[in-house]
């Protein structure tokens, strides 16, 4: 557990008096970058300044980036055989507890996940500038090309609906400050562009947890894939890590000081560290804590819903309902009356029986991720000993992708920019909207790319509109480096 002990509390827990997560909806909401800019701009200020002072092991001169991002996946690299022969030796797993535990994890990192990229959006707007090549297009990989298959927010929500842990948007405020962080980069970029590079730098470098994450969520059978993508995309030699280093010194001629540029590229850098980390997060949970947060959630709705006849120690489960507070007690009294027996199979439980069962009275009251933690909870000691379709349901299997519907596809050539054939355009009552979008772009001409650029923005990229607009935005540029031009 060194790993994660040496890494946890040094992190700032509140910074100003912005709420993380206010300022991330407003971001996200219409207009929001260009309402939101003067309080995004303040928050970025004071999480700027409260990260100046960490540490980070990230070289201050551009020349030693190259050596310092082969030392740093090295030593990854080792500390993972590392982790990997502790666990052959019999150690326990380091992060996740139980499966329970992992999903909490996937749920309250929602709010970072589903702004993933976010931070290089206001790159789009210099997509003609060569400077930043290599930024724009680990932006555009981001989002999967316009490919929803491979758009990293939208691969995040399927992750989410499939776990059914989708309830993350009513997270508490501290699980939102990354995420705000990311959005307020995007909104400042025009004034913030060494940060941006620098951020980029530190968030593509390939950490130790996420090859434990990815490893351990296999092990609790939930679909790794969007972990082990980051572990092979953002790669050192080819991928978003090696990207990263180039873009800082791509960047470069635009500042006359490269030792003030540094600075800032450093500021950036440290700026990965505001908001709770992986591992605090992951330290953050308490089975019992949310056992009696799924109930309480319950609670209002639940009050009304029991027959009198039923009575613990008493008082009615209505009544019992009506005081969220003593939710606590409740499960206490259950536990001496048998209601739940703790430290045993579930199935040896009659509160487990009424809401897991296909015909239980309860059936359907509770979320998977919700059930899980209640069965874990339950099941205590003995959790690990229980058989493994039990505690961790039917084996996952990826499910083969749909092929991209014919609309769906470019109506650009990625490769070439030209223009496809007309007839994948015959219209049907599922492609108006891109039919529409199509006739609108011809009509904008060299206008176009700042319509495009808005259906890039994190709010909407990953709806079927901004996947379908990502498409043509790739094509343009590309077109336009192709021919050393703007798209006419
Ligand atoms: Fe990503
Ligand atoms: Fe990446």
């Amino acid at each position: 557990m060194s790993v994660i002990s040496n890494q946890i509390g040094k992190r700032p827990r509140a910074v100003g008096d912005w709420s993380s997560r206010d300022l991330y909806f407003s971001l996200l909401a219409p207009s929001g970058f260009s309402k939101g800019r003067a309080d995004s701009a303040g928050f970025l200020a004071a999480h700027l300044k409260h990260t100046s002072q960490h540490f980070t092991d990230v070289p201050a001169h551009p020349e030693q980036l190259e050596a310092w991002l082969g030392e740093h996946n090295e030593a990854v690299g080792s500390q993972f055989q590392e982790y990997l022969a502790a666990r052959k030796a019999g150690q326990p797993r380091w992060f996740f507890s139980s499966k329970a535990h992992a999903l909490y994890f996937l749920r309250v990192v929602a709010p970072t996940k589903m702004v993933d990229g976010a931070w290089l959006y206001g790159l789009t707007r210099h997509w003609h500038d060569a400077r930043f090549t290599s930024l724009l297009k680990i932006y555009l990989e981001e989002l999967g090309d316009g490919v929803e298959a491979m758009n990293h927010v939208a691969m995040y929500r399927k992750l989410l609906k499939v776990n059914e842990c989708e309830d993350w948007k009513a997270l508490d405020d501290k699980f939102f400050t990354q995420g705000a962080v990311q959005l307020a980069l995007a909104a400042n970029t025009e004034t913030h562009l060494p940060e941006v590079i620098g951020f980029n730098l530190g968030y593509e470098q390939l950490p130790l947890h996420l090859l434990i994450t990815a490893y351990e969520l296999q092990e609790l059978n939930i679909d790794p894939y969007y972990f082990t993508l980051h572990t092979t995309i953002d790669n050192a030699h080819s991928g978003h890590a090696r990207a990263a280093v180039g873009a800082v010194t791509e960047a470069m001629p635009t500042f006359g000081s490269s030792r003030h540029y540094m600075e800032r590229i450093m500021a950036g850098v440290k700026l990965n560290d505001a908001g709770l980390g992986t591992l605090d997060l992951i330290k953050h949970f308490d089975l019992l804590g949310e056992v009696v947060r799924v109930l309480q959630s319950k609670a209002s709705i639940g009050q009304y819903m029991h027959s009198n006849r039923c009575m613990i120690d008493g008082k009615t489960i209505n009544e019992w309902l009506a005081e969220p507070e003593q939710v606590a007690r409740l499960l206490n009294v259950m536990e001496k009356t048998g209601w739940i027996k703790r430290h045993q199979d579930p199935e040896q439980s009659r509160f487990w029986q009424v809401i897991h069962a296909e015909k239980a009275p309860m059936f359907g009251v509770f979320t998977a991720y919700e059930r899980q933690v209640i069965y874990d909870w339950i099941a205590g000691d003995v959790l690990e000993t229980l058989p493994k379709v039990a505690r961790l349901g039917a084996p996952w299997r990826r499910v083969a992708q749909a092929p991209e519907p014919e609309v769906l596809g470019n109506v650009y050539d990625l490769r070439s920019g030209r223009r496809l054939a007309e007839r994948l355009l015959e219209a049907n009552d599922f492609n108006q909207e891109q039919l529409s979008l199509d006739r609108y772009l011809q009509g904008l001409g060299a206008k176009r790319m700042d319509f495009l650029i808005d259906w890039l923005s994190p709010a909407k990229h990953h709806t079927s509109l901004g996947l379908c607009a990502t498409r043509y935005f790739k094509a343009y540029m590309d077109t336009s480096y192709l021919h050393g031009d703007s798209p006419q």
